[in-house]
C-alpha cells in the first residue's frame, strides 16, 4: 500500500488522475492537498469524496509548516505534483503568482520530502530502496516552439518562453537538482496538451465548445495555424501511472498523444461535433460562422510535438484513445454536464465551497 500525497487534485488533470488511481490501484491511500484556487473545484470528485482511500486537505502547497504535516502526519511515501497556475494567457497578464506557487511550491514540496525522506528516520537509508517517489507532472512548454518539422525529444535544450513555462522549467530544474545534489527519487514528465472531462473553460477546448453552445463568438488567435498534440486525460493519467510505477528514478520522461492538430482544426471539429450532435444555430447557421479570429496571444508558442519513443519502448505506455474517438467522448461529456459548466462560468461554485472551506 502506498500513501500518496497529490497535489492540485480539484483541477482538471489532478481529479480526472485520482479518480483513475482509486480504480487501478485500489490499496493505496490518497491525500489531495489543493489550495482551490480559481482552478481547482472539489465537485470534480464529488464521487469520490466519502472513499475512505480519500482525504482532502485544502491548503497552499508555500505553505511550508502544513506540507512538512502532511508528510509525517500521514506517512507520505509517494508524491504526484500537479498543483501550479497552468494558464498561458493569465502568465501574460499575471506572472506572480505562477513564479510563487510553481516555484516556490515545488521547493517546498521538495524540501518536505528531503526531510521526509532522507533526513529522518533512517540517514543513509535508500529512499528509493523504501519505495520512495516523487513524481513531478511538467509541460513540454519548456522547450519552446518549434518549425515545422521535428519534435520535442528528453535531450532538447529547455527554451521557455512565457512567464507560465518559465516558471515550469524552474521547477523542473529544481527537481532535477535535488536528484543530483541529494539523492531524491525524483521522476519529471512533460506532456503535452491535455483535453478531455472536468477542463475549466479557459482552455481553448472547452472554452469553444461552451461557447459554441451558447452562440458566442469562438476567438481564434492569430492566423489559427499554430499546433498543439493533443491528448486525452485518461491516456495522460495512466502515463503519470506508468512512470510512478516502472520509471527510473532521476529521468524525465516525454508524454504526448501523437496527434498534431491546428487550432482551427480543432475549433472545426468542435462545431461540426455540436452541429450534428445538438442541431445548427437557431436560423439553421453553420457553428463554423462562429469563429473569429482575434489578436494574437503575446509571444504564442508556434507549433508543439512530443517524440514519445521513449515512454514507449522503456515503459511500455502509449495513447489508447485517438483525437476522433476523445474529441467525441469529450462533447458529450460537456453536453451531460450542463450544470457543471454553468456553475463553473458564472463562480457559484466557489460562493458554495468558499461557505465549506473558507476563502482562498
Ligand atoms: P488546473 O489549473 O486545472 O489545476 C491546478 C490545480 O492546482 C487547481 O486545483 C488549483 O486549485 C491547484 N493549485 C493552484 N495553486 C495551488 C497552490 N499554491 N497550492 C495548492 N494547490 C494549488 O491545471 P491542470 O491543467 O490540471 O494541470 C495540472 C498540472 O499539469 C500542472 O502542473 C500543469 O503545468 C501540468 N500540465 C498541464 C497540461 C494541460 O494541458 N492542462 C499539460 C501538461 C502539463
Ligand atoms: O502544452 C501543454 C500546455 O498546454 C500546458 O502546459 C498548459 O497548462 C495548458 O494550458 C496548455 O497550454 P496552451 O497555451 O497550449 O493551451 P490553451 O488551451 O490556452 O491554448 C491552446 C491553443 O489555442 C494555443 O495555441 C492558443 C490557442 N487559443 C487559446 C484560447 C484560450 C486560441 O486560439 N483561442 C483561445 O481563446
Amino acid at each position: 500500500m502506498k500513501r500518496i500525497l497529490i497535489t492540485g487534485g480539484c483541477g482538471f488533470i489532478g481529479s480526472n488522475f485520482i479518480r483513475h488511481m482509486l480504480k487501478q490501484n485500489p490499496d493505496d491511500r490518497i491525500v489531495n492537498l489543493d489550495k482551490l484556487t480559481y482552478a481547482g473545484n472539489p465537485a470534480n470528485l464529488a464521487d469520490v469524496e466519502k472513499d475512505p482511500r480519500y482525504l482532502f486537505v485544502k491548503g497552499d502547497i508555500v505553505d511550508a509548516d502544513l506540507v512538512k504535516d502532511i508528510f509525517s502526519g500521514q506517512q507520505i511515501d509517494t508524491v504526484v505534483h500537479f498543483a501550479a497556475e497552468s494558464h498561458v494567457d493569465r502568465s501574460i497578464t499575471g506572472p506572480a503568482e505562477f513564479i510563487r506557487t510553481n516555484i516556490l511550491g515545488t521547493f517546498n514540496l521538495l524540501e518536505a520530502a528531503r526531510e521526509a525522506w532522507l533526513k529522518t528516520p533512517a540517514p543513509g537509508v535508500d529512499a528509493s530502496e523504501k519505495g520512495c517517489r516523487f513524481v513531478h507532472v511538467s509541460t513540454d512548454e519548456v522547450y519552446g516552439s518549434l518549425g515545422e518539422t521535428g519534435a520535442f525529444q528528453e535531450t532538447t535544450p529547455y527554451d521557455p518562453r512565457s512567464p507560465y513555462s518559465a516558471s515550469k522549467a524552474s521547477s523542473d530544474h529544481l527537481v532535477s537538482a535535488y536528484f543530483h545534489t541529494y539523492g531524491l527519487p525524483v521522476l519529471i514528465t512533460n506532456c503535452s496538451n491535455n483535453y478531455g472531462p472536468y477542463q475549466f473553460p479557459e482552455k481553448l477546448i472547452p472554452l469553444v465548445i461552451n461557447n459554441a453552445l451558447q452562440g458566442k463568438s469562438l476567438p481564434v488567435y492569430g492566423d489559427g495555424k499554430n499546433v498543439r498534440d493533443w491528448l486525452y486525460v485518461i491516456d495522460h493519467g495512466e502515463a503519470i501511472r506508468t512512470v510512478l510505477h516502472k520509471g527510473r528514478v532521476g529521468e524525465t520522461y516525454n508524454i504526448g498523444g501523437n496527434s498534431e492538430k491546428q487550432n482551427i482544426e480543432v475549433v472545426q471539429t468542435i462545431c461540426d461535433l455540436l452541429d450534428e450532435k445538438t442541431g445548427k444555430l437557431p436560423g439553421g447557421k453553420d457553428r463554423r460562422s462562429l469563429i473569429t479570429y482575434v489578436k494574437d496571444r503575446a509571444g504564442h508558442d508556434r507549433r508543439y510535438a512530443i517524440d514519445a519513443t521513449k515512454i514507449r519502448t522503456e515503459l511500455g505506455w502509449t495513447p489508447q484513445v485517438t483525437f476522433a474517438a476523445g474529441m467525441e467522448k469529450t462533447i458529450d461529456w460537456y453536453l451531460s454536464n450542463k450544470a457543471w459548466i454553468a456553475s463553473v462560468t458564472d463562480g457559484t461554485y466557489r460562493e458554495y465551497y468558499e461557505k465549506m472551506y473558507g476563502k482562498s
